[in-house]
């Protein structure tokens, strides 16, 4: 099989006619030094043999067939266990083009040190090429992208995750636009030398260069920093498309939301990473709410564009979920477990003695299983059985709650927005912008406890934007400048906006309990969002906007008193006083280009305090 490299161009099958894809996949090689390439077509026995060559290598653990049919787990390597955001550079021309919240190194400079580490880097490997479309094949709002991996690990995730494969080639056709995307694991083999089951490099670099639309990945075969489809491309990348082009990137959930007379309504959230997007996307009405149905379209990124009517439009570019494992259960979110009971590739979760999974949160404990890092654990070892960003890689089509609607190239009319931090204090459950610039102020500054510190009062508050912080391939100034002026273009041509909520369901009391039973019951507060915008529902202006008061939620078959909703609804000076503060460090450290009526809203928020 060693032979030597072949000539890529006559190497790739007829069916891919592109000829610069050719002759990038041929540069690539020549730089990098594969043993072989492999030109991936998406199928079902592609996927088939490189999960069985992954079980041989050690790579992935073929699960239980009865118990979790076509499943596998990985381990990965204890130091890659996560996004790498102090290694996540966006390369623009200048330094002011990627803001204060982005790592910027020149691209120059960059370019040398890249083509120094890839120089060789998939030696002793096979370098797939993966042709793949964010967002429903041939529709006007998709992109494409190649990513050109020495992951194995990494195309079967691209399968679940992207509409990948050979069908992406018609698209393209011969001269058709795409990302490119390179990513290596950054471990050459020498000859007869052994690979390791998730090989990777201590030196990692994620890097995009906006003006050219282009990533390149080396030193982590894990999530984000290895499925360029997702944050690097239909985030950072893609945010820099949709400002040129007048539309939005953003890292929220899409879900449609069915009353009980039969009004469907769609609402985008955003909430930073481990906040709940993918519980909320599937959630499920209390049984006295039944007569509500939610339906998921995306559970982690809108591609958002203004249509011809002047309403906004999103799309989700994904066609799977990467999704937080632990935490996860029948009770927290059945359609979740429901979407994980075949085909689904684990990572960093638990191996149970029968050969299937579990993590924290998922049940009762086993008496005995291998921990995320393979070695025996029980209940009193002391430590955690699954790695806490353990994930499940998932179909969006396995999840029973999907909407009909989730694969439509033409996308869903959004009626609301939705911000959310984790917050033990200060923020309210809910309140409801008075118009699209105070929405856009309440995102703008948004913030939400480190989550590895979340028990107790105890975790750091970190401003996260529009929980874009890690994810916005520009200046972050600049990003909200472009929200405003695309709410006031479509406000001015006559369009009636989406209107702009920011909830909390994360106060805590004392003890460091969560107040609100969330989950389910959030329906209670998007009921009363929905209802807002039919007209129907009360609430009370306070500084910040519009919030209910106890008598305004419905309260059927929930034991929850006014004395509780006190808690976590009233306004606290002194804690907004300190709030207001943190909002203008940040306006400070942005201030280059920050818009000045967000400048403002801030100054007459502290005025009226
Ligand atoms: P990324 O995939 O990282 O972008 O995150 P996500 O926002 O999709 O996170 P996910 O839905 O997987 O959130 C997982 C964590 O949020 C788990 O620890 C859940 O228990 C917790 N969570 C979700 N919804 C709620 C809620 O309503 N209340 C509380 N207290 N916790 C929640
Ligand atoms: C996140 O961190 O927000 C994720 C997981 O959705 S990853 O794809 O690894 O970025
Ligand atoms: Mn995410």
């Amino acid at each position: 099989m060693n032979a030597a490299v072949p000539e890529p161009a006559s190497n790739a099958p007829n069916w891919v006619r592109h000829a610069a894809l050719k002759q990038w996949v041929a540069q690539i090689a020549e730089l990098t030094q594969p043993d072989r390439i492999e030109w991936c077509d998406g199928s079902e026995e592609e996927y088939d043999r490189l999960c069985e060559m992954m079980v041989q290598a050690g790579t992935l653990r073929r699960l239980n067939p009865d118990k979790r049919p076509n499943s596998y787990l990985a381990w990965s390597d204890p130091s890659d266990v996560a996004r790498v955001e102090d290694r996540t550079f966006i390369c623009s021309l200048t330094e002011e083009d990627a803001g204060p919240t982005n790592n910027w190194v020149d691209p120059t400079e960059m370019r040398k040190t890249l083509d120094g580490l890839f120089s060789g880097c998939m030696r002793g490997r096979t370098m797939y090429v993966i042709p793949f479309s964010m967002g429903p094949l041939g529709s006007p709002i998709a992109h494409i992208g190649v990513e050109l991996t020495d992951s194995p690990y990494v195309v079967a995730n691209m399968r679940i995750m992207t509409r990948m494969g050979r069908k992406v080639y018609d698209v393209l056709g011969t001269d058709g636009a795409f990302v490119p995307c390179v990513h290596s694991v950054g471990m050459p083999l020498q000859p007869g030398q052994n690979d390791v089951a998730w090989p990777c490099n201590e030196t990692k670099y994620i890097v995009h260069y906006p003006e050219t639309r282009e990533i390149w990945s080396f030193g982590s075969g894990y999530g984000g920093n290895a499925l360029l489809g997702k944050k690097c491309f239909a985030l950072r990348i893609a945010s820099n498309m949709g400002r040129d082009e007048g539309w939005m990137a953003e890292h929220m959930l899409i879900l449609g939301v069915t009353s009980p007379e039969g009004q469907k309504m769609h609402v985008a959230a955003a909430f930073p990473s481990a906040c709940g997007k993918t519980n909320f996307a599937m959630l499920i009405p209390p049984k006295q709410l039944s007569g509500w149905k939610i339906t998921t379209i995306g559970d982690d990124i809108a591609w958002i564009k203004p249509g011809e009517d002047g309403r906004l439009y999103a799309i989700n570019p994904e066609a799977g979920y990467f999704g937080v494992a632990p935490g996860t259960n029948e009770k927290t979110n059945y359609n979740c477990m429901a979407s994980l009971r075949e085909n689904v590739l684990f990572t960093n979760v638990a191996l149970t003695d029968d050969g299937d999974v579990w993590w924290e949160g998922m049940g009762p404990a086993p008496e005995h299983c291998l921990d995320w890092q393979g070695n025996d654990w029980t209940p009193d070892s002391g430590r955690k059985a699954a790695h806490p960003n353990a994930r499940f890689t998932v179909s969006a089509v396995q999840n029973p709650v999907i909407d009909p609607e989730w694969d439509n190239p033409a996308g869903v009319p959004i009626d609301a927005f939705i911000f959310g931090g984790r917050r033990s204090d200060t923020v309210p459950l809910v309140t409801e912008a008075r118009n699209w610039t105070e929405g856009v102020y309440m995102a703008a500054t948004l913030g939400s406890e480190t989550t590895a510190a979340a028990a107790g009062k105890q975790g750091v508050v970190r401003r996260d934007p529009f929980a874009m912080l890690p994810f916005c391939g520009y200046s972050m100034g600049s990003y909200f400048a472009h929200w405003l002026e695309l709410g006031k273009r479509l406000e001015k041509a006559g369009a009636t906006l989406p209107r702009i909520y920011c909830v909390n369901w994360f106060q805590t009391d004392e003890q460091g309990r969560f107040i609100w039973p969330g989950f389910g019951e959030n329906m209670r507060v998007l009921k009363w969002m929905l209802e807002r915008i039919q007209g129907r529902a009360h609430g009370e202006e306070n500084l910040f906007g519009v919030s209910p008061r106890y008598r305004d939620l419905s309260w059927d078959g929930l034991d929850f008193s006014s004395e509780q909703f006190d808690a976590i609804t009233l306004i606290d000076t002194e804690a907004w006083r300190t709030e207001l503060q943190l909002h203008a460090e940040l306006f400070e450290k942005l201030r280059d280009r920050l818009p000045a009526e967000l400048a403002s809203h801030q100054e007459r928020l502290s005025a009226q305090l």
